[in-house]
């Protein structure tokens, strides 16, 4: 892998990057996974898949549906728990120098305070609030397509967290400009986006003369959403000021830039990773490039250009 130098780095109102692509929230399992066989530590943040407060077997029967442009998950937060992850995932990660953002999703307002204060206690540099997973029955997604509720459950994990905090938005809501600058009201440090879109399934089977059908409900991710992602950046960005880190079927450079052109700080690789394990180290790598071929001095100039 080649070395990457700091004109790629970025810096996301005070959360410094050596690079703007992280890999997403539930993809990338916690690293230790991949760090196997990739080096890891060249990303510019790992986010890791949910965390909750109690350990979750996540959801039953089917949890994955492939589509023509991406997939439907119904995974349910499947996760170690907080103290698991405290005492022998961070360890990996540390030991591997892999910068990381720590995903957490609750059920009720409490359960994320909890959880922002263990965070806080355990110096965790920045965590992700997931208020937004359209397959577990209740808790987080109530928290994102409401406005208010999103503003009282921020400024709460605030009081309680004083490292860099993520607020991650859901796509399914009337206005996600109104959910933005609630969670930058309550204060937010950055904001990322999108995550799933609900998307079902039915697959059809005729069998001795009936229809058996089979339903999957979840969250649709991958190519297929990246047009609703990138308007979703560009509103967001119409609503606050605080960075917006862009996510939703980012596969190529094209892709990543386009995002940098909507207004994205930085990007999350989520369902790429599963059929092209190493796309977001080489993603690293083509953006450094593409940035000294293109004669700009560093990621931001070309991030200027980009928008002028
Ligand atoms: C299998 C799977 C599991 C996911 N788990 C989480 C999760 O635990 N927390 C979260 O915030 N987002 C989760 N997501 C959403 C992704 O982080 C991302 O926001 C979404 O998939 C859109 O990006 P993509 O199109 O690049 O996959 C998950 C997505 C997938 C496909």
């Amino acid at each position: 892998m080649a070395v990457v130098s700091d004109i790629t780095q970025v810096n996301l109102n005070g959360l410094i990057l050596k690079n703007p692509i992280l890999t997403a929230s539930g993809t990338y399992g916690y690293a230790d996974e991949y760090n196997e066989f990739i080096d890891v530590s060249n990303l510019g943040a790992v986010v890791t898949k949910a965390i909750t407060l109690n350990p979750r077997a996540g959801n039953k029967h089917i949890r994955i549906i492939e589509t023509k442009a991406g997939m439907i998950n119904s995974i349910g937060l499947e996760n170690v728990g907080i103290d698991k992850f405290l005492e022998s995932k961070i360890p990996v990660l540390k030991n591997n120098n892999i910068e990381y953002i720590m995903n957490i999703a609750g059920a009720t307002l409490d359960e994320y305070v909890k959880l922002a204060k263990i965070c806080n206690d355990n110096r965790i540099k920045a965590i992700e609030l997931n208020v937004s997973c359209p397959n577990v029955k209740s808790g987080c997604l109530e928290f994102g397509v409401d406005e208010s509720a999103l503003f009282e459950l921020v400024s709460k994990v605030r009081e309680k967290y004083r490292g860099f905090l993520i607020v991650k938005l859901t796509p399914n809501v009337t206005s996600i400009e109104k959910t933005a600058s609630a969670a930058e009201r309550a204060g937010a440090d950055a904001i990322s986006a999108i995550n799933t879109l609900k998307g079902a399934s039915i697959k059809i089977e005729f069998i001795n003369g009936k229809f058996k059908k089979t339903v999957v409900q979840g969250g649709y991710s991958g190519a297929g959403i990246k047009p609703a992602a990138i308007s979703a950046v560009m509103r967001i960005k119409s609503a606050v000021n605080i960075p917006v880190i862009g996510i939703g079927g980012i596969e190529t450079l094209e892709d990543v830039l386009e995002f940098f052109a909507a207004g994205a700080e930085a990007v999350q690789i989520g369902t790429a990773n599963f059929t092209h394990p190493e796309i977001a180290q080489q993603l690293v790598v083509e953006l450094s490039d593409y940035i000294k071929k293109s004669g700009f001095k560093n990621l931001d100039e070309l991030k200027k250009e980009l928008r002028a």
